[in-house]
């Protein structure tokens, strides 16, 4: 068997006619008579083997029936490219291999699509054959950062004496609010196990057992509703610290991310990142994680609003509502068409009532609302929001807790219609001061915005039973250019205070019991003031290889609907395994 002396992408000038064996998928074939020329491809580059029908002509004969994606050995003699033929892209583009020798390991069948091209097929058919897509130079630059970043971030951890623990794939539910996936006990027929939403638990009772400072890349796994920056089962880098505040987690958190970007990309960040208080980020971007590398905040309107004569908004200000506005440049682009298409997103997607407008020509607001606003009141909007000729004004008035998100979405798709986003930019920030809890009117109660083990803040202590909705924790995100990144908290570690919350979020004695006794248990012996947080690995390295797609970053990744498409998983099972699961169907799929 031939077996390589080189790579693909090592060859050059240095080696000038040495005698050197290359293996390789064939990724292009020309036959040019006499000659056949291939680029054979590893996972290093590409080099331009030659066959000549005069010098090796039993060689050649073989070489024509190769075809692509065939799987070859070569060995034979590099020669330098004439100089008209030299690519300079190339790192092997100063030299070609003349074969003498040739060994078919494989040959590819026709291929269900151009690797050289990733786009050439719809993203369904080639996750159905990933392991070829797998083969394209985005993919196998992707994986290759992916597992850079590992590195880059047990080096860190390692070098500040974390030490990496590993946890329990099967476990009991965890409470990071998502659905569970779950198992089937067959030895305690009717019990399941659940996969973790997080190690959250466990690396908590890992700081009682004295272990102080902890670090795993994990698997985490979650049923819920699949976005482009969500799968399934994703990567967390997660970290726990004992004898911690929220500075010393923040310090950690900034510099492990100034490593990975200075080890991946060579970027230097800034050595502190910018903060904002969830309460901010909320009324000045309409997001818990603004994009900050374009400006156009959100901008108070409800004064402005009063004072005019639109009554549709006035109403809902005086009820105590929100009313917010965006300035845009390029207004005159802004067709009645595309105005509709903006708020009819809004009312879909964030249940915002309408959306208004008006547009600044000739130093005055025209269109949309702007009737309702007298030649005063305008010229005080213009100064006050700085709007210049030609912007666009868009204002919504509801809720806060409807017109924010709404204006914030409004904002994002402003920015990159208008190209105000510096792709080049890297904007990291963490959001701290979280509320605590949030009320769900589905289950009319309050619920953990972050999970029940989070610490209150120290000031709202006295309002966790009179007014919870105010009671800001030691939870923050690290956000970066408009991802969450990470999140986590310091973390209660005495009984009395977790009975209150637990109250607070009705969870009573008994289900706390049953679902976290174990933990509840633990920290009777000892439990050191704690605190965490966790990055998602995935988005980290979609955001380091330029990509906004998560499955990017993913070896084999799932479909927005849970689905892996080469697989076919998930699956039906035979009868016998359900029988040994003591499991009966209610609703059998039908195929
Ligand atoms: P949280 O639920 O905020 O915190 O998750 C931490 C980070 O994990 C990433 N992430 C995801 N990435 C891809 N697909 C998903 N479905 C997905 N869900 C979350 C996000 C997020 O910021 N145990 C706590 C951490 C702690 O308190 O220490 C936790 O899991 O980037």
């Amino acid at each position: 068997m031939i077996k390589r002396t080189h790579s693909c992408g090592e060859l050059s000038k240095s080696q000038l006619a040495e005698n050197v064996s290359l293996t390789g998928w064939i990724a292009k074939r020309r036959d040019l008579g006499g000659l056949i020329f291939i680029d054979l491809r590893d996972r290093y580059g590409k080099t331009q083997v030659i066959f000549n029908a005069e010098t090796t002509p039993a060689v050649f004969e073989i070489a024509k029936k190769l075809s692509m994606e065939d799987v070859i050995g070569i060995k034979g003699k590099v020669v330098l490219r004439p100089e008209e033929a030299v690519n300079r892209k190339m790192s092997t583009g100063e030299i070609d291999v003349e074969a003498s020798e040739l060994e078919i390991f494989n040959e590819s069948a026709p291929l269900p699509f151009d690797i050289n091209e990733r786009n050439s097929a719809s993203e369904e058919h080639r996750l159905r054959y990933r392991y070829l897509e797998l083969r394209t130079h985005e993919l196998q630059y992707n994986l290759r950062m992916r597992h850079k970043a590992a590195k880059a971030v047990r080096d860190f951890m390692d070098a500040l004496d974390f030490i990496e623990i590993e946890t329990p794939v099967l476990m009991k539910s965890t409470p990071e609010g998502a659905r569970d996936f779950l198992v089937p006990s067959r030895i305690h027929k009717g019990k399941f196990y659940a996969l973790p939403q997080s190690p959250q638990t466990y690396k908590q009772l890992l700081m009682v057992s004295g272990f102080d400072r902890y670090f795993q890349l994990v698997k985490c796994f979650r049923d819920e509703d699949f976005r482009a920056d969500r799968q399934p089962e994703f990567t967390q880098i997660d970290i726990e610290m004992s004898f911690v505040e929220v500075e010393d987690i923040i310090r950690m958190g900034t510099d492990l991310t100034r490593h990975v970007w200075k080890a991946l990309l060579g970027v230097k960040l800034p050595g502190d990142f910018p903060r904002m208080s969830y309460a901010e980020a909320l009324d000045r971007y309409g997001s818990d994680k603004p994009d900050l590398r374009f400006g156009m905040e959100l901008q108070d309107f409800g004064d402005f609003v009063t004072r005019s004569d639109f009554n549709a908004f006035k109403s809902i200000v005086a009820e105590g509502g929100t009313a917010k506005a965006l300035v845009c440049p390029n207004g005159g682009s802004y067709s009645r068409k595309i105005i509709d298409g903006l708020t009819a997103d809004l009312k879909t997607y964030y249940k915002a009532r309408g959306l208004a407008w008006m547009k600044a020509v000739n130093g005055k607001l025209e269109g949309g609302i702007s009737k309702f606003f007298s030649d005063d009141l305008q010229a005080e909007v213009l100064t006050a929001l700085n709007v210049q000729e030609g912007d666009i004004i868009f204002a919504a008035a509801d809720k806060a807790a409807v017109v924010l998100p709404a204006m914030g979405a409004l904002r994002l798709e402003l920015g990159r219609r208008e190209n105000l986003i510096n792709a080049a930019a890297w904007a990291p920030l963490w959001v701290t001061d979280f509320p605590l809890v949030e009320w769900s009117e589905e289950k009319n109660r309050w619920d953990a915005l972050h999970h029940p083990f989070t610490r209150p803040h120290p000031d709202d202590l006295a309002l966790i039973e009179s007014n919870p909705g105010k009671v800001r924790s030691l939870a923050y995100d690290i956000v970066m250019n408009g991802y969450e990144m990470g999140g986590g908290s310091i973390r209660i570690h005495d009984s009395d205070l977790q009975k209150r919350i637990f109250t607070l979020l009705g969870i009573e004695a008994e289900t706390a019991r049953r679902k976290f006794g174990f933990l509840m248990q633990a920290f009777q012996y000892g439990a050191p003031p704690h605190g965490g947080i966790a990055f998602g690995f995935d988005r980290m390295v979609m955001l380091l290889v330029d990509s906004n797609q998560i499955r990017d970053v993913i070896a084999f990744p799932k479909t927005t609907s849970a689905m892996s498409l080469m697989d076919e998983s998930p699956s039906v099972v035979d009868e016998e395994q359900l029988d040994e699961l003591g499991l009966i169907l209610k609703d059998p799929p039908k195929s």
